[in-house]
């Protein structure tokens, strides 16, 4: 198979070449920004096998897509994810699959860092919203921050490319943190971003009152730190500073301060194979429908993923101030 340049461009030109695949929508945290107390997870029939994500994800990276990362849920409690992991690193043998990615809570990384640089897995994203215990307890409702922490230690010496927290700040939660967790981040050598809560699903808190902006953290740790202005954009929705002397990267993900949908680069795979063409819209193609229809033919499951650029819409209207317009939780999609 030739490494080709990606097939998949929308109708704004944007060229597709990065797909998020979430492979469970269950998680041992409750994170109270992500999900309601009392969650409903889909019936396993629904969800897709393992084998069916890899067929997918190997109809996508021969249609030129060269970066897959594996959300949830918390991917990492799934049955067999090693096996999965080692299927999907073999794509880069075969494909135009360059880098193989995973956003994990973070809790079962001491059980599976070792194997997952083995398979090919090259950087991975953690969640850290808090470093106090009561707290973190507080915002996960069922995590255990030193778990957690080990998990990240474990990372470190598996020897990932890179790591990157994401810390979601929410006013009055962890608004008082912005600062340890920049330390936290640049005393152990890792990147971090900040996050604005983004609508998506009801949850037990009214979101406009807990709303924090990024510009709000970025003036926070310019009381404390020397920030050069951005670095070289990723193709992802953070915008990146570089600390002075230090090798940490510090971004910020603002979809409701700074849209960054112009040069979206990415589509998501749900847990039942619902090929969603933006995170906050809701135009989708169902792509479990086509695989079970016709199993192994790989043409036609290429074919409607081709289809599907017609239907990428331009961007998303999150507004944290009305009622979410997106029913789903993150958890469906792994963000
Ligand atoms: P890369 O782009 O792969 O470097 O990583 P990332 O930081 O985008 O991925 P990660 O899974 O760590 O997600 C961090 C946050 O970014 C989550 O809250 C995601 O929901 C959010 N995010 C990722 N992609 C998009 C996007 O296209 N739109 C919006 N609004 N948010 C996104
Ligand atoms: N808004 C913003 N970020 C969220 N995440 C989960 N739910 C939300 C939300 N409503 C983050 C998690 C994780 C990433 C996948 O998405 O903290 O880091
Ligand atoms: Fe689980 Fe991640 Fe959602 Fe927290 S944000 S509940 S860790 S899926």
């Amino acid at each position: 198979m030739d490494k080709l340049d990606s097939q998949l461009i929308d109708r704004f030109g944007r060229k597709v070449t990065y797909v998020r695949m979430s492979i469970t929508d269950r998680c041992d945290f409750r994170c109270v920004y992500c999900m309601d107390e009392e969650m409903t997870f889909m019936p396993r029939d629904q969800v897709l096998s393992l084998e069916e994500i890899v067929f997918i994800l190997r109809a996508f990276c021969e249609l030129g897509v060269e970066k897959v990362r594996v959300t949830g849920g918390e991917p990492l409690v799934r049955r067999n994810v090693d096996w999965l992991f080692e299927q999907i690193g073999e794509l880069k043998q075969s494909t135009a699959l360059k880098e193989l990615t995973i956003t994990t809570n973070g809790s079962q990384l001491t059980k599976y860092a070792e194997s997952m640089v083995k398979s090919g897995v090259d950087r991975v994203n953690i969640s850290l919203d808090s470093l106090q215990a009561d707290r973190f307890r507080e915002l996960t409702r069922t995590g255990d921050l030193n778990k957690v922490l080990k998990g990240i230690t474990a990372a470190k010496q598996a020897g990932f490319k890179r790591i990157k927290l994401n810390a979601v700040i929410m006013k009055g939660r962890n608004d008082d943190e912005v600062i340890d967790l920049a330390r936290f981040a640049i005393d152990n050598d890792l990147d971090i971003s900040y996050i604005e809560e983004m609508p998506l699903g009801q949850v037990s808190h009214q979101r406009q009152e807990s709303f924090f902006s990024s510009d709000e953290a970025l003036a926070q740790l310019q009381t404390v730190f020397d920030l050069q202005a951005s670095v070289a954009k990723t193709g992802g929705p953070s915008r990146y500073y570089q600390l002075a002397g230090s090798q940490s990267k510090i971004g910020f993900i603002s979809p409701h301060t700074h849209n960054f949908c112009e040069s979206c680069n990415r589509v998501r795979v749900t847990t039942e194979g619902r090929l969603l063409l933006c995170l906050g819209q809701e135009h989708s193609v169902d792509l479990r429908a086509v695989i079970r229809r016709y199993p192994d033919d790989i043409e036609r499951l290429k074919q409607a993923i081709i289809d599907s650029m017609a239907i990428k819409p331009e961007g998303h209207d999150f507004n944290i101030k009305e009622q979410p317009v997106i029913f789903r939780h993150m958890s469906v999609t792994g963000g």
